[in-house]
């Protein structure tokens, strides 16, 4: 199979950030032909109808992978049930300006970590509803909740969750195949 690029924007931007280590876990535990790379979300400004036709070249450059990508892979934080603030700025980003929404038919997946029961569940669900408003073709299954307390150490994933990690990114390499 051609490899295919997938571009991952990681929610979490704190040094030791849970959903960094587990997008760590995802290139080390890779068994498919997902090419992962990923871009540093917090680096962009925050979006403003004022730049939107003009802006900053870290923005474009931030556009232009996201229009290149064959998939894209969102790693969320939960904060207060939803999703943080900066993986929000990073997508309208790319859902601007009228008529160039970046999204459109992008082949996507969600993935989370948290320390609690949940594991980004309500982080997820509001995620879902901005990524069907804005058409991108989401693997709806398998889902990706990470327990991280129980299911994560300072080595990584526990050898009992890296099978599912891979069954899920072999779901997502046969998903945007599909698409
Ligand atoms: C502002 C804020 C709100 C949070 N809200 C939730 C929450 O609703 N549910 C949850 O399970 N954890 C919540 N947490 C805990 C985070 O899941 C935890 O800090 C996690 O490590 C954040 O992900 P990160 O390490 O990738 O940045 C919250 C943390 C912060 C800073």
């Amino acid at each position: 199979m051609n490899q295919l690029n997938v571009l991952a924007l990681i929610g979490g931007i704190s040094k030791n950030s849970l959903n960094k280590r587990l997008y760590a876990e995802v290139v080390k535990h890779n068994t498919t032909s997902l090419s992962f790379q990923t871009f540093d979300i917090a680096s962009l400004p925050f979006f403003s109808q004022d730049i939107e036709n003009n802006p900053p070249e870290n923005v474009v450059n931030f556009q232009n992978l996201v229009q290149k990508a064959d998939a894209v892979l969102l790693i969320t934080p939960e904060y207060n049930r939803s999703f943080p603030g900066v993986l929000k700025n990073a997508i309208d980003w790319c859902s601007r300006p009228p008529g160039k929404n970046l999204w459109k038919r992008k082949p996507a997946a969600l993935m989370g970590a948290s320390p609690g029961k949940i594991g980004t569940f309500g982080a997820q669900q509001h995620l879902k509803n901005v990524c069907c408003f804005l058409d991108m073709a989401l693997m709806n299954q398998p889902e990706f909740y990470l327990e991280a307390s129980s299911s994560m150490d300072e080595n990584g994933l526990l050898a009992g969750s890296v099978g599912f990690l891979q069954k899920y990114l072999t779901a997502f390499e046969e998903w945007i195949v599909s698409e």
